[in-house]
């Protein structure tokens, strides 16, 4: 079973869409999955998914970990596709007792007997169990907006896994735990920067075998990265920052599954209760999902790991994709202005509205840009 957890950092930027549609997309494609609402308190997978409202969610067998897990696992309208709501009445992350995590992680891990893929929709943040449930897999999908404060979030997510797959690895008591501990304290007393690979330096020199067991650990881990919500092909360049943020500070390699345009046809297909990829396959969205789907299928499982090439090319097929895509949605508009479904009223109206919201998105990057600059942005490069 492959397990695929969508995380993002920041809160709104597609987690959930992403998650709901690539399941679709995936047991269209013949796949076994499950789809898991494990954004406890702010679930809405539901919705998304379109689903009438659970009776049973994860909260139930919560309530009662010892509880037959299988009545939280529901059949869905798609073939191959079921589904875990989460619970609205739960608290969230923040909350879970370890032993209640623990119970879920096994139960969730137990499915492999009967399904390919299981896919986990996490909640914004950086809390200590979204990092666990993340790194369930080597391959999970951050999800990112072209904003800075969505880029900035991701590569804070990515720097929280990488040191929360420290501290699981490090045994208390080695040098290498010791030596964490002590740089954690000095960085939140403000006296020294986190930076990796010169940690990952002295580690190796203080305790060897812990180095080992956590770089064979981290040559398996490649985050994958989707750029949601962007507006130009330029907005596919902003995923590049992530990228060398990553590898120069974090000593991890990210690869890049894709790009999303943000498309207004997703609000129509919210409201009419449909995943985008059901409501209009052949919408540009649609097919990105689908594009997104069939990498994932492609791609091997497991122990796969990445060779700089394949980074490369997935960065530059991602820039590719970004121009293809912006053709194509330009065809589509000129199509529904000769079918007259726009005129050019409305067509005026959108492109005034979106200048509006440039202007302001364009103020707020630079007031971040300079808060950032100011703060010596922790390693972050802006
Ligand atoms: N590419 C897109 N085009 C248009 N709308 C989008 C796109 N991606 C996401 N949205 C919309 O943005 C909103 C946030 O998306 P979604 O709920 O999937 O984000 P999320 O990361 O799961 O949020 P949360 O952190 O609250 O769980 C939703 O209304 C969704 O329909
Ligand atoms: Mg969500």
């Amino acid at each position: 079973m492959r397990i695929i957890p969508v995380a993002s950092g920041k809160g709104g930027v597609g987690k959930s869409l992403v998650a709901a549609n690539l399941a679709v997309a995936l047991a269209q494609a013949g796949q076994r999955v499950v789809l898991a609402d494990l954004d406890l308190g702010a679930s809405n997978l539901h919705l998304v998914l379109g689903f009438h409202s659970p009776a049973k969610g994860i909260g139930t067998f919560l309530n009662n970990t010892k509880s037959d897990f299988s009545q939280v696992i529901a059949k869905t309208d798609i073939r191959g596709l079921r589904f875990i709501p989460g619970d609205q009445e739960m608290p969230g992350m923040a909350n879970l007792k370890s032993f209640q995590r623990n119970a879920l992680v096994r139960r969730l891990l137990a499915l492999n007997v009967d399904t390919d893929i299981l896919i986990l929709d996490l909640g914004a943040g950086t809390h200590q169990s979204i990092l666990d449930f993340f790194l369930l897999s080597g391959q999970g999908i951050v999800v990112s907006s072209p904003a800075v404060t969505a880029t900035l979030n991701a590569y804070v997510f990515l720097k929280n896994t990488v040191f929360r797959l420290m501290y699981t690895i490090f045994k208390k008591g080695t040098g290498a735990y010791n030596y964490l501990e002590k740089a954690r304290k000095d960085n939140s007393m403000g006296n020294q920067h986190l930076y990796i690979p010169q940690m990952l330096k002295e580690i190796e020199k203080i305790d060897p075998e812990s180095h080992k067991k956590f770089a064979d650990a981290a040559a398996h881990f490649h985050p994958r990265l989707i750029m949601n919500m962007i507006e130009d092909p330029k907005n596919a360049d902003v995923a590049m920052k992530i990228r060398r943020s990553c590898e120069e500070y974090l000593d991890i390699r990210v690869e890049h599954l894709g790009i999303m345009y943000r498309d207004g046809i997703q609000d129509t297909a919210l409201s009419s209760r449909l995943p985008v990829v059901l409501y209009k396959p052949q919408s540009v969205i649609s097919q990105a999902i689908y594009r997104i789907a069939d990498k994932i299928l492609e791609s091997e499982e497991e122990t796969f790991t990445l060779t700089d090439e394949d980074i490369d090319d997935s960065f530059q097929e991602a820039s590719l994709e970004a121009e293809i895509d912006f053709e194509n949605k330009m065809e589509y508009v000129e199509e529904l202005l000769h079918t007259g479904a726009l005129t050019q009223g409305d067509l005026l109206e959108t492109v005034k509205s979106q200048q509006l919201e440039i202007t302001k998105l364009k103020k707020e990057n630079n007031f971040l840009k300079h808060k950032l600059t100011q703060a010596g942005s922790q390693g972050f490069k802006v």
